[in-house]
Formats: structure tokens, C-alpha cells, sequence
């Protein structure tokens, strides 16, 4: 994964190229990536998130700016929930005077979910945090063929997740999940010809590796 990665990762603007050093206020644009992605697609995000650090380049700026500006400036992303969990993350952070630098101390900040605890926490501190979003969870799933239905399967994919996750490469490895879910690993057509971890996939073995993650019963 990590050898595919270094030679196939997205160019994404809240990125370091793979094995890259960190910028300082990294976390801050990671987080704003992580937040407008939840909803809406690379796509749209790009251009989005990159006028957003441009208007408000750090965590402090985007505090003190004001709730009708942030709302003004989300107009079109849609789920305006976001837009006030971001509001509120952003106060809490530059109260405190940064960033908390561990999943654990991020989970702790009022609009911030554990997803997004883990995926900063992996990819802006290189934590070996594991986030696990929809792509990670599809490419899991056929990785080991979870047979279970969703949402049950969560718990095994996460167990499942942990098992290949290398020490200190969290951040990369992750990215490298979400692009290979994004790109081959797809939900529909997934191109396993193409795939860089065919061999070790109990989904492709299966000839079906569409059916994983299995769909809640109806
Ligand atoms: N989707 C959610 N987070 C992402 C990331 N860091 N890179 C690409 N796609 C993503």
C-alpha cells in the first residue's frame, strides 16, 4: 500500500507529498479538509478549502472571525452543522493555544467527532491513530471479507484495520486507503486488475468483492 502510494497518491492541496515533512499549522488545514470531505466530494472540496485558507490562513484567524462570515463562506457545501461543529472546534483550539497534539486530547474538543480525532491525529501528528471513513471501511472489508452486515461489521473492520496498520506510518497509510477506495477499490466496478494488494485480498479470492462490506439486512 505504501509502495503504491509513494508512486500513485493524489495531489491534494491539504496534502504532504507521501513520507513528506509536516508544516507547522498543518493540523489546522488537515482538519478543515477532513471536515468539508465528510459530505462532499474531492472535487468540490478543492477549491473550497483552498479560498477558505486563503481568507482565514490559521486556526486563530478562523476564531476570530464571525459566525455570519463562517456561515457566509460554507453557503453551498450544505450540512450547516458542520460549519457551527467547525465554529465551536475552532474557539476551543485557539483558546487553548493550539491544536491538541493526541486523538485523545482532540476527541476532547467540542465539534469534533472521533473520526475526525483520529484522521488529524494519523495524518497531521502521524499518530498511529486509525480513521476509518466509508473508503478505508470498503477496502477493509474486502481485504479480509467481512462477512457480517453493516453497521455490525464496524467493530470487526476496525479489529481487522488495526492488523495491518504500520508503526508510524499511519498518516500515509491512511491516505493511501482513502485513494485506493477512491480510485480502484470502488464501490462499483472495483478494477482489481489494477489493484496493488490483489494477492493479499480475501474479497477478490472470493470472485465477489463487490458484495463486501455486506449491506444491512432489509
Ligand atoms: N477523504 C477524507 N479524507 C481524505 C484525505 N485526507 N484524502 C483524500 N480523501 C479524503
Amino acid at each position: 500500500m505504501l509502495d503504491w502510494y509513494a508512486g500513485h497518491a493524489r495531489s491534494l492541496p491539504w496534502r504532504v507529498p507521501p513520507g513528506g515533512e509536516r508544516p507547522a499549522g498543518h493540523a489546522y488545514r488537515v482538519w478543515l479538509s477532513e471536515v468539508m470531505l465528510q459530505q462532499t466530494t474531492v472535487a468540490a472540496v478543492r477549491p473550497r478549502w483552498e479560498a477558505w485558507v486563503a481568507r482565514w490562513p490559521t486556526v486563530e484567524d478562523l476564531a476570530s472571525a464571525s459566525d455570519e462570515e463562517i456561515m457566509a463562506a460554507w453557503a453551498g457545501l450544505g450540512y450547516y452543522a458542520r460549519a457551527r461543529n467547525l465554529v465551536k472546534a475552532a474557539r476551543a483550539v485557539a483558546e487553548r493555544g493550539g491544536f491538541p497534539q493526541s486523538e485523545a486530547g482532540l476527541r476532547e474538543l467540542p465539534g469534533l467527532g472521533d473520526y475526525t480525532a483520529a484522521a488529524i491525529a494519523a495524518i497531521a501528528f502521524g499518530e498511529d491513530a486509525v480513521p476509518v471513513d466509508a473508503n478505508v471501511e470498503r477496502v477493509v472489508a474486502r481485504l479480509f471479507a467481512v462477512d457480517e452486515p453493516l453497521p455490525k461489521a464496524r467493530k470487526a473492520i476496525r479489529a481487522e484495520a488495526a492488523t495491518i496498520w504500520p508503526e508510524g506510518r499511519a498518516g500515509d497509510f491512511v491516505q493511501a486507503a482513502m485513494d485506493l477506495g477512491a480510485t480502484i477499490c470502488t464501490a462499483r466496478d472495483p478494477k482489481c486488475l489494477l489493484c496493488p494488494v490483489r494477492e493479499h485480498c480475501e474479497g477478490y479470492r472470493t470472485g465477489e468483492p463487490e458484495r463486501f462490506p455486506v449491506k444491512p439486512p432489509r
